[in-house]
């Protein structure tokens, strides 16, 4: 696809990545089980999600796709230990999830405790989150971002990881060089954990 750019994420456009996040991935299976059956309900909340989740992770250098200007990707990771949320995470996010009902906010509970349980304690680069726009996805902009990631994971010398609830995702992820080193049912949708070594 022409006149796509991937760069670095700026600050300044955390609105917009909250916003791409939650469009592009409104429908996946841990989002409807998550969230309810209601697509405008399951794109606000996960876009409330999103925004606190930006502000209060400090992530390694985040790569956005721009698409004559108009951001249509991107994805974050986190490396030394910090996908395990110290007490600043906690502290945001409380009350964004306080605000979503009880029983959201237990699924969501349910769902970061069950991904955290299966961290790997070897050092790693973790993956995510990470989307593609939901009117351009399959059209390569996905492939884009995931190769400047694994770029940067080999230029450093990094294993990657990654939770993903997709089929077609293992697919699209195996491809750049990850492995499935487990599965397991979270909120009852299937899930599976990947990892990368980085390559020389
Ligand atoms: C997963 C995702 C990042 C892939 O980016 P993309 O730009 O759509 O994918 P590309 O065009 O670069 O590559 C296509 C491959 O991606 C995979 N894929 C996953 N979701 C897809 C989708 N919604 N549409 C098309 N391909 C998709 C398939 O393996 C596909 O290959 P195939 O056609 O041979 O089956 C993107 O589809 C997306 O944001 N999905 C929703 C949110 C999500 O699942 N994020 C990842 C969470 S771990």
């Amino acid at each position: 696809m022409p006149g796509l750019r991937v760069a670095d994420l700026p600050a300044s456009e955390r609105r917009a990545a909250a916003a791409v996040l939650a469009r592009g991935m409104r429908d996946n299976p841990l989002h409807v089980a998550a969230y309810g059956p209601s697509p405008e309900r399951r794109e606000a909340t996960h876009r409330r999600l999103m925004t606190a989740f930006l502000r209060s992770t400090r992530h390694d250098r985040p790569i956005g796709v721009w698409r004559d200007g108009r951001l249509v990707a991107c994805a974050g990771a986190v490396s030394d230990g910090r996908c395990r949320p110290g007490i600043g995470r906690v502290v945001v996010t409380l009350p964004t999830l306080a605000r979503l009902g009880p029983g959201t906010a237990i699924r969501v509970g349910r769902w970061a405790r069950a991904w955290l349980d299966r961290d790997p304690d070897t050092p790693h680069v973790h993956l995510g989150p990470l989307a593609v726009d939901r009117d351009l996805q399959g059209r390569g902009i996905g492939s884009l971002l995931l190769a400047e990631h694994c770029r940067r994971l080999d230029a450093s010398g990094s294993p990657g990881y990654l939770e993903t609830d997709r089929p077609e995702n293992v697919r699209f992820y195996a491809r750049q060089g990850y492995d499935v080193v487990g599965e397991a049912y979270v909120i009852g949708v299937r899930c599976w954990f990947m990892w990368r070594e980085p390559r020389r």
